[in-house]
């Protein structure tokens, strides 16, 4: 293992004006989106709409990184090109969900834990050798009556910690994604309370399992209001707890913090990264790492058809192009309005 190696990678996946795009849904979960369009769930239909995302003019001036999935990374372009070698060589660094998924956690009733641990070793070699060189594992933390509960926050940290330790030994940069769900009546002054226990607690097993800093991404939820919350924060108030909570418990050592979208519109997602970049100089590149808020316009326009690609891939330029200017600052809302 070589840490400049890791910090390197880590580095570029943050690059100023540039993001991570999510495109690791499972099979299921991009079943359920394809469902919303009527498309059929086939695995053509899957590595059409990714080489749609792939192939777009320009992605690689906003987009640092994509996170794969399993499926994913052993696809190929119409051409025959493997999709890892593909993005590498557009100076677009490949990535691979790793996780498993959130299972129910024993005796905890409505809670989860995440995974995917047995085996992680040897499937992160071979990924490597597929062209990976970051992963990504996602733990899930629900708000609701009673929960979440201590044990379901400490058994979801440590399994990111060893996902995480487990990355850097074969040579790949972990994404930590402990992920504060924005489902719920909750209050934003709750989300920041869950993820101000969450974060803490992350960073401790981090710590305890002797993970380099330097070589890793935090993907966090932002701190907001729970969607059917009758009291909406504002964007202001959002960035506001966001940055104030980040800020008591990830280090400086940690290069950069991507967002995930979480449910977010892709207007929202993009407004809220902006005003945080818009404050004073934070220790730490924040920039985005969405699923839903880069892809929504573009899978809506794609709609499965293959005459609709190139409205599919405006789209994604699109939102891709409003992202990168939100990483320093200047996405302002209502520009999607007039933006090509
Ligand atoms: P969303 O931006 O749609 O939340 O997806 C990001 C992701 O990778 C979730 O694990």
């Amino acid at each position: 293992m070589s840490d400049s190696d890791l910090e390197r990678v880590a580095a570029a996946m943050v690059a100023k004006g540039k993001g991570i795009l999510a495109a690791d849904e499972s099979n299921s979960t991009a079943g359920k989106r394809f469902d919303k369009f009527g498309i059929a769930k086939t695995e053509e239909n899957r590595r059409a709409y990714r080489e749609l995302l792939f192939t777009t003019p320009d992605a690689p001036q906003w987009i640092s990184g994509v996170i794969l999935y399993d499926e994913t990374i052993r696809q190929k372009t119409a051409a025959g090109v493997p999709f890892p070698d593909y993005l590498t060589k557009l100076g677009i660094i490949p990535g691979i969900k790793v996780d498993l998924g959130a299972k129910p956690l024993a005796l905890h009733a409505n809670e989860t834990i995440t995974e995917g641990l047995d085996g992680l070793r040897e499937r992160l070699e071979e990924y490597y050798r597929l062209g990976a060189r970051f992963a990504k594992w996602r733990a899930v933390i629900d708000i609701g009556t009673d929960i979440p509960s201590r044990g379901a926050i400490e058994a979801n940290a440590h399994a990111l910690a060893r996902y995480a330790a487990l990355c850097q030994e074969q040579n790949i940069v972990p994404i930590v994604e402990p992920e504060v769900l924005m489902d719920g009546a909750h209050t934003i002054e709750r989300c920041e309370q869950v993820t101000d226990a969450t974060l803490n607690e992350v960073f401790i097993q981090l710590h305890r399992a002797r993970l380099h800093l330097e070589g890793m991404i935090l993907k966090p939820n932002m701190v907001i209001s729970g969607k059917k919350c009758p009291t909406q924060a504002t964007p202001e108030q959002v960035a506001a707890a966001t940055v104030r909570c980040l800020k008591r418990h990830v280090p400086g050592a940690v290069p950069g913090i991507a967002f995930l979208s979480g449910g977010q519109s892709p207007a929202e997602a993009a407004l809220h990264l902006s005003l945080m970049n818009r404050g004073t100089t934070l220790p730490w590149q924040l920039s985005f790492s969405y699923g839903r808020a880069l892809q929504d316009a573009a899978l809506s326009a794609w709609a499965g058809k293959s005459a609709n690609v190139a409205a599919g891939q405006k789209e994604f330029r699109k939102w891709a192009r409003l992202n990168a200017l939100a990483r320093n600052g200047s996405f302002q809302a209502g520009m999607e309005q007039q933006a090509a």
